[in-house]
């Protein structure tokens, strides 16, 4: 047997010699389809070396949580996650140790569900409006772009909610553009994480041009908190009013930009991927969309003041929330780096290793899921959740660095899917296919089009 080191465990297993070069086009292609292909060949665990740099994929629930949890001391978000820094800053998502420590303690109190509560009913007012659009398309027949709709409503509830700050429909369109525009350029700069940052990429000067984009609207949030202090009570506030408790000193406003970027993308992006794939799947299955449909007219009967309560019921919902983000997870992968030397799966991780965490083909894996590739909600009832360990279903991530959101994304897409349910059923379209484009979060590659019908009535 060849080992590496006398004694030790051996390396994972993957392409070696000339076949590694040609892992990288075929990632950059379809990084889902090669990461699957590859896992087919090489196992939950493989490794390509890009360079000298020995990249290592991970596809197992079990090893993702010992990466996430279990052993998380020995990893950091690393060189590749790093790429994002041109957007977070110094944010919550990308910081480490006592720094990230600080920014989660003042940020958490405005995520708990009692403070979220009282979201509801600004939650619903976003979503009344946004719902004009549907209306429309009810009337003239025109079908719509919901993984865009969603990110409207997404985005204009996070800054709502979070920020008490309101931008109109036309500026709403700017931001999704931005961000969509900086996610692409994310895209490439994951694909070259080996290449100095002084290295000219295509498409860094439309990637510039949308940050200024972005930080004229964040200005604004910021400023006019400054002319109102102390009469809201949201996460601006307690991002504002916090203080480092060595010093006592208060965030920067670079540090205020950072963070409200992070929570501007982290509150409408995931979401509204999470729901538009939902909406496919509910278009692809009547009866559970009529289930769903029942559900909420019965436990949110009236939707002018949603209940949080009446949410909070909704249980059956949530199991199809849970398997469209099992199939479907918005941040699909997710990048660490080893510290020191660790062992996984009988496998040897070397220091300084980048790992990807494909929480994608952990949620479909053949050893942890019955029939993987169906839509089948009730594998979320009550009594079969109980009897699978936690970590197996992890949209929101593993362990301390988990989703800071996500009790309002739940509490979000609920009140989104009941209230439009109740009125609309929604079909896909023909000639428009629904694909999966995996890059920095899993959009569909054009969009989800769909025609809007009036709900049939519930018998
Ligand atoms: C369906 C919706 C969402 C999904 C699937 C999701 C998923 C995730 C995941 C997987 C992580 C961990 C990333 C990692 O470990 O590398 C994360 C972190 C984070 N999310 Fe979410 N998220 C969602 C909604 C939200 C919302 C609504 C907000 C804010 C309003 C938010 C803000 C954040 C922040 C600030 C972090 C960084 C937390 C930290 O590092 O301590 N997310 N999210």
């Amino acid at each position: 047997m060849r080992l590496e080191r006398q004694g030790g465990p051996p390396p994972a297993p993957g392409p070696r010699g000339l076949s590694v070069l040609g892992v990288l086009p075929r990632v950059a292609a379809n990084p889902l389809q090669a990461f699957a292909e590859l896992s087919r060949r090489y196992g939950d665990l493989y490794r390509f070396d890009v360079g000298p740099v020995p990249v290592h994929v991970l596809t197992n629930p079990d090893h993702l949580k010992h990466v996430l949890a279990t052993n998380n001391r020995n990893y950091w978000k690393g060189p590749v996650f790093e790429r994002t820094r041109l957007l977070f800053g110094k944010g919550l998502v990308i910081s480490e140790g006592e720094a990230w420590q600080r920014q989660r303690r003042i940020m958490a109190p405005s995520f708990q569900r009692e403070r979220i509560a009282h979201l509801v009913s600004i939650m619903a007012d976003e979503v009344r409006k946004r719902m004009r659009r549907f209306e429309q398309a009810l009337g003239d027949g025109e079908p719509v772009d919901m993984q865009l709709q969603m990110m409207t409503i997404t985005l204009n509830i996070v800054i709502k909610a979070m920020f008490s700050f309101s931008i109109d429909d036309d500026e709403v369109e700017e931001v999704a553009n931005a961000f969509s525009v900086i996610l692409k350029h994310i895209d490439l700069r994951f694909l070259t994480f080996f290449l100095p940052e002084w290295v000219p990429l295509p498409g860094r000067a439309e990637a510039q041009r949308a940050l200024q984009t972005l930080d004229g609207v964040v200005r604004r949030v910021i400023e006019q908190r400054r002319r109102e202090p102390g009469q809201h009570d949201d996460l601006l506030e307690a991002l504002m009013q916090g203080r480092d408790a060595d010093t006592g000193e208060r965030m920067t406003d670079e540090q205020l930009r950072d963070e409200t970027v992070t929570t501007f993308f982290g509150g409408y992006e995931a979401t509204a991927n999470a729901l538009a794939w939902t909406w496919t799947l509910l278009a692809e299955h009547r009866d559970v969309a009529r289930e769903v449909q029942r559900e909420c007219l019965t436990h949110v009967p009236d939707d002018s003041s949603p209940s949080l309560d009446g949410l909070l019921a909704l249980s059956y919902t949530e199991q199809v929330i849970n398997e469209s983000m099992r199939l479907y997870p918005p941040f699909w992968i997710s990048f660490r780096t080893s510290y020191e030397e660790d062992t996984i799966g009988g496998y040897r991780i070397p220091p300084r290793a980048p790992l990807v965490l494909c929480h994608y083909l952990a949620h479909r894996h053949p050893d942890f899921w019955r029939d993987p590739e169906s839509f089948d909600p009730d594998r979320f009832s009550p009594e079969r959740t109980e009897q699978r360990p936690r970590h197996y279903l992890a949209p929101f991530g593993v362990g301390q660095r988990m989703c800071i959101g996500k009790h309002f994304a739940m509490l979000e897409m609920k009140l989104i899917l009941s209230m439009v349910v109740r009125r609309y059923r929604l079909e896909l379209v023909e000639g428009h296919p629904v694909e999966p484009f995996p890059r920095a979060t899993l959009r569909s590659r054009d969009g989800i089009w769909m025609s809007v019908h009036q709900a049939e009535a519930m018998t």
